[in-house]
């Protein structure tokens, strides 16, 4: 019998595979039907750090003013129904619900006061925190160290205020992805997890207006967090999870023997339904059985950068080879 047991964060998970941040996790409702399932953790859909500010500036004013009244409908218009309050009844419900670990999922641009509401998040029970630091440079002139350092700022204020795990959801898209992978780690992040799928827009041509397309991922995309896993497998202190494009068992397989501590997965959920992660379970199972392996911790980062034969030859060398073979 394989066991699929893996800890991360510190936390105990019956297996990797986690539901990522979406609207499968959007209520207590929800979080029970993954748990159901077979999922090894759950985090909840993003609150984002405008609603919590809007609460913030409604506990400070006792009447509604004006600048309160604009932002609630700057809210409402990006389709923002929730407030923070029912975020934390989520928790609380979730936690009643399951048994499984619930991260509760921060998206954030800034690192002001809302920081400061991670404390209830913790309080009301909430396993771990995640943060999706969404942080989108636009100026010609913006320094990147300036940039990173906001970004530090961010983890380490919201750490500063929790004992609880913090894992930082990261975007691909840096100049030096070790660096900013290490400067996380040190910020306070307990985990990485590479990476981040940023909306996908588009511009529809006959009514010139713009779109969002491609909702879910595909297979496709995985290979960038292939990757960086590998590359940073043991080298910052931290555990990583995989995420964008897997969908399937081979997929998880294929995270875990990079290094991947877990994967978390929704795309494939929303196309295959939930019975997928049952699916995703057995296929890892029954290839674990065919190799010998009896635990995660038997093959993962066995094919990491760190174990490659010649690490300093690994990305040049399948770069060029990949190069010469393409026509
Ligand atoms: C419908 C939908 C809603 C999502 N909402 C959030 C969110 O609130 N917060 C977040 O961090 N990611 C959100 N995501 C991104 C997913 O958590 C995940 O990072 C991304 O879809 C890549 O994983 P996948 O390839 O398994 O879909 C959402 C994705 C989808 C499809």
């Amino acid at each position: 019998m394989v066991n699929l047991a893996t800890k991360y964060m510190g936390l105990n998970l019956k297996n990797p595979i986690i539901v990522s941040s979406c609207s499968l996790t959007h209520s207590a409702e929800g979080v029970k039907r993954c748990a159901d399932a077979g999922a090894g953790a759950v985090v909840l859909k993003s609150l984002f750090e405008e609603q919590i500010n809007a609460d913030v500036k409604a506990l400070a004013d006792s009447t509604v003013s004006q600048f309160h009244a604009e932002e609630w409908d700057y809210i409402q218009r990006m389709g923002l129904d929730m407030n923070a309050d029912e975020y934390l009844k989520i928790i609380e419900e979730s936690k009643e619900k399951v048994d499984i670990p619930v991260i509760a999922s921060l998206n954030c641009i800034s690192s002001d006061r809302w920081t400061e509401f991670a404390k209830y998040i913790e309080a009301v029970g909430a396993d771990a925190i995640e943060l999706n630091i969404a942080v989108m440079p636009r100026q010609f002139d913006e320094d990147p160290d300036k940039i990173e350092k906001h970004i530090f700022n961010i983890i380490s204020n919201v750490k500063h205020n929790v004992n609880i795990p913090v894992a930082v959801k990261l975007g691909p898209y840096f100049t030096s992805m070790p660096r900013v992978a290490k400067g996380a780690r040190k910020a306070g992040a307990s985990a990485l997890v590479l990476f981040n799928r940023f909306y996908q827009t588009d511009i529809d041509i006959n009514k010139l207006t713009h779109e969002s397309k491609n909702k879910y991922s595909s297979p496709a995309e995985m290979s960038n967090t292939l990757r960086w896993i590998s590359l940073l497998y043991q080298e910052i202190g931290c555990s990583l999870v995989g995420n964008t494009g897997i969908h399937d068992g081979e997929a998880v397989i294929k995270q875990l023997l990079v290094g991947a501590k877990a994967v978390e997965i929704c795309s494939t959920l929303f196309v295959n339904g939930m019975s997928q992660i049952n699916i995703m379970l057995e296929e890892i199972q029954k290839w674990m059985l065919d190799k010998g392996y009896e635990t995660l911790d038997d093959f993962r980062g066995n094919m990491s950068h760190k174990n490659s034969k010649q690490p300093e030859y690994f990305e040049r060398q399948q770069y060029i080879r990949a190069l010469v073979g393409l026509d």
